[in-house]
């Protein structure tokens, strides 16, 4: 939900003793917003993916014991995907589980980390091998976060917002897209409203199928060849934002979708527009394709190592989901790019 005071919304929590995981990004924001948010009661955490590790899970552990927390206190994460997963997950794994609570401060956690209740951490190179699906008790989204957030980082959030309205509907996307050709100048209230709608579409995937087995894969739309890119990055020593790395996905696995499940091509073509505009920035030469659907391998959807497992859409709102492709689809899929 979106607040405009995160102080008070602290104080509605009563005499629950709280605890707080922050990215240090934030830190003297959060200090200044809330007398709640002391150095005493508050991680801080350098939110990178290096530092998302079993050690830093048991920091926290160590940091709430020491506190004396108990399984009635409440621990707010504040910060990005990072800080939300982790956190999320100590609370949900210490004392067999506290209550927590995510305030997203990027644009693509608000959008998507924060909610859902995945939690975890990398584990032996594999990005989050170890966690638990555990619901927040709720999600704050405070919107003055996203003021002080570079474009890039805008734009990383985006894509999920994007991705969403695929899954919606047509004005949706007519929404969203028309509202990113003003994206550095847009007001609060738009921001807040365009947020609160791309999170109730995430919901209304996620509430009939919290586990994650069925119809909730549909948000992996785009992140089969979306995670392969961030990985092959990744394996160059490079970083893409996680959004960037999705368009690319999207471009791909829309395409294909068109190909074999009829999606309006006209819808597709506009896509590929705002990814040439705004996240077309690889250079990437078809001699890099082999080594981009090497890496869809081992993404984790995909049971049988020797299939690529992806979402494709046969109209907004039409997903299916657990859709086999060849090397060869991939390959015409990627000549998009
Ligand atoms: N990010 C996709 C999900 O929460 O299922």
């Amino acid at each position: 939900m979106i607040i405009d005071n995160l102080h008070e919304h602290l104080c509605e929590l009563g005499d629950r003793q709280l605890f707080f995981v922050v990215d240090s990004a934030v830190r003297q924001k959060c200090f200044e917003l809330s007398p709640c948010i002391t150095p005493e009661n508050t991680y801080i955490l350098e939110a990178q993916e290096s530092n998302k590790t079993l050690q830093i899970v048991q920091q926290i552990w160590d940091f709430l014991l020491e506190k004396q927390a108990t399984r009635n206190s409440v621990l707010v994460n504040i910060g990005g995907g990072i800080v939300c997963d982790i956190g999320g997950f100590c609370a949900s794994t210490y004392m067999r589980g506290m209550t927590y609570i995510n305030v997203p401060t990027t644009l693509l956690a608000m959008v998507d980390a924060a909610n859902g209740g995945k939690t975890g951490f990398n584990y032996k190179g594999i990005k989050n091998c170890v966690g638990v699906i555990q619901m927040p008790l709720q999600v704050w989204h405070y919107i003055p976060f996203l003021e002080t957030l570079p474009r890039q980082e805008l734009l990383s959030g985006w894509a999920e917002m994007l991705k969403h309205a695929l899954l919606f509907s047509a004005n949706e996307w007519e929404r969203v897209t028309h509202a990113m050709q003003n994206l550095t100048n847009l007001d609060k209230y738009t921001f807040a409203s365009l947020v609160e709608q791309s999170c109730w579409i995430k919901e209304r995937y996620v509430q009939d199928d919290v586990a994650d087995n069925g119809m909730r894969k549909a948000l992996n739309f785009g992140h089969t060849v979306g995670h392969a890119v961030e990985e092959w990055q990744l394996s160059l020593g490079k970083t893409i934002p996680h959004g960037f790395a999705v368009m690319y996905g999207m471009v791909a696995e829309l395409f294909l979708s068109v190909e074999k499940k009829h999606f309006p091509q006209t819808i597709f073509e506009q896509l590929k527009e705002v990814w040439a505009t705004y996240y077309k920035t690889l250079p990437i030469t078809p001699a890099d394709y082999e080594t981009i659907i090497a890496w869809t391998h081992k993404d984790k959807k995909n049971t049988q190592t020797d299939r690529i497992n992806c979402t494709l859409l046969a109209d907004f709102s039409r997903p299916y989901v657990n859709q086999i492709v060849t090397e060869k689809e991939l390959k015409l899929a990627m000549e998009n790019w």
